[in-house]
């Protein structure tokens, strides 16, 4: 039933993002212009209701405002085109997006700014896990619902539905992939380095606490984890420091998204360490973004497990229900795919006693892909 009504959203998606597609009602800001554009409206006498209503035009639209994490990965690119398409005019709203730019205080910024402005409700992918408490409580008491999306929110419970993904599954779908990749291959795991994601964020916590957890019970010795913020330039010099201090005792990088994993290559081909499925180090990624999905195909990643950026269709979905005085679903998992560059090594892997699928990534996955 699940399955089904999945498949109804995205088709009547479809349809409304080829409307969208044509028109754009959101606007794109920074926290800062977003503050300057409400200091400006208090300046101007304008009261909160009437600043709302200069972004909600005829006020039929619903106006949702987005506290974005950012721009920092392919991810990122496509989790904002994901709310862009689906939140737009012609599909009855106002989006007010603000690129947060990995930036904590700033995020609490905007929210703080989306609910001097009114919008009717506040999407937040929360950059880092805590610190949430007192501004949930402000929009509680301001009446506008907040739908987490993507990363958690550990301190807090004040919100309306989290849409998103299991990070610490993804940690375990890694590590339980590498030791049954290893025995297949009769590769002996000499040492494990990892770059990590931005600290504090749930989606590094998550995959860190999963594979560190198989790591543990395979006795996998763990050289280092350091933090690469989730981009290619992080990941390049996380990498680099790597190369220098413990070459010759590695076989194994792990890196927490696609950009950060870039970086590492870059680094590896400039210390003329070999990757990937003809080279002497096991490359693991995490998103399967089109662009890491084209290096899977290539080899040069061996295996790269999805974290699915699409909430955003999810996310209306449970802003149509509120409308219509309905119940909504307080957490949704999306849908995800782990992903190898060799097809005839292992069709599956067994995760926590479940059997999970791998998909070998051809042509199609690839065009098919965000
Ligand atoms: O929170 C999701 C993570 O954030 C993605 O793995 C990463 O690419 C992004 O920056």
């Amino acid at each position: 039933m699940k399955k089904f009504l999945a498949m109804m959203l995205a088709l009547a998606m479809v349809a409304s993002l080829a409307a969208c597609s044509s028109s754009s009602s959101s606007s794109d800001t920074t926290a800062a212009e977003t503050e300057a554009a409400t200091e400006a409206a208090e300046t101007e006498g304008t009261d909160e209701t009437e600043a709302a209503d200069s972004t909600t035009g005829d006020g039929e639209l619903i106006t949702v405002g987005f506290a974005q994490v950012g721009h920092e990965s392919d991810w990122r690119t496509a989790s904002t085109q994901s709310c862009q398409d689906v939140f737009c005019e012609a599909n009855g709203y106002e989006l007010v997006f603000v690129d947060c730019d990995q930036d904590s205080a700033a995020q609490l910024d905007a929210v703080r700014n989306f609910i001097e402005q009114d919008v009717d409700y506040v999407i937040i992918d929360p950059i880092v896990s805590t610190g949430w408490d007192t501004v949930l409580t402000e929009c509680e008491e301001a009446g506008i619902p907040v739908i987490v999306i993507d990363r958690t929110i550990d301190d807090s419970d004040n919100y309306t539905a989290w849409v998103g993904s299991d990070f610490t599954a993804e940690g375990y779908a890694a590590g339980e992939w590498l030791n049954a990749y290893a025995e297949a291959k009769g590769i002996e795991i000499s040492g494990i380095l990892v770059i990590e994601g931005t600290t504090g964020s749930s989606a590094q916590l998550g995959r860190t606490e999963g594979f560190q957890e198989i790591a543990d019970n395979y006795g996998w010795t763990i050289l280092d984890s350091q933090d690469g913020d989730f981009t290619e330039a992080g990941g390049q010099e996380v990498m680099e420091s790597y190369c220098q201090s413990y070459s010759g005792q590695f076989n194994v990088v792990i890196c927490q998204n696609d950009n950060e994993a870039f970086g590492a290559m870059t680094a590896m081909d400039a210390a003329g360490i070999t990757y990937g499925v003809d080279g002497d180090v096991i490359l693991i990624s995490f998103d399967a973004c089109t662009a890491g999905l084209e290096y899977v195909q290539a080899g040069s990643i061996n295996a790269d497990f999805e974290c699915n950026p699409l909430a955003a269709p999810f996310v209306a979905e449970i802003i149509e229900s509120l409308e219509a005085g309905e119940e909504v679903e307080s957490t949704v998992y999306m849908t995800e795919h782990w992903y190898v560059a060799e097809e005839d090594v292992l069709t599956s892997i067994t995760v926590n006693g479940e059997e999970q699928e791998l998909t070998y990534v051809t042509d199609e996955i690839v065009e098919a892909q965000y």
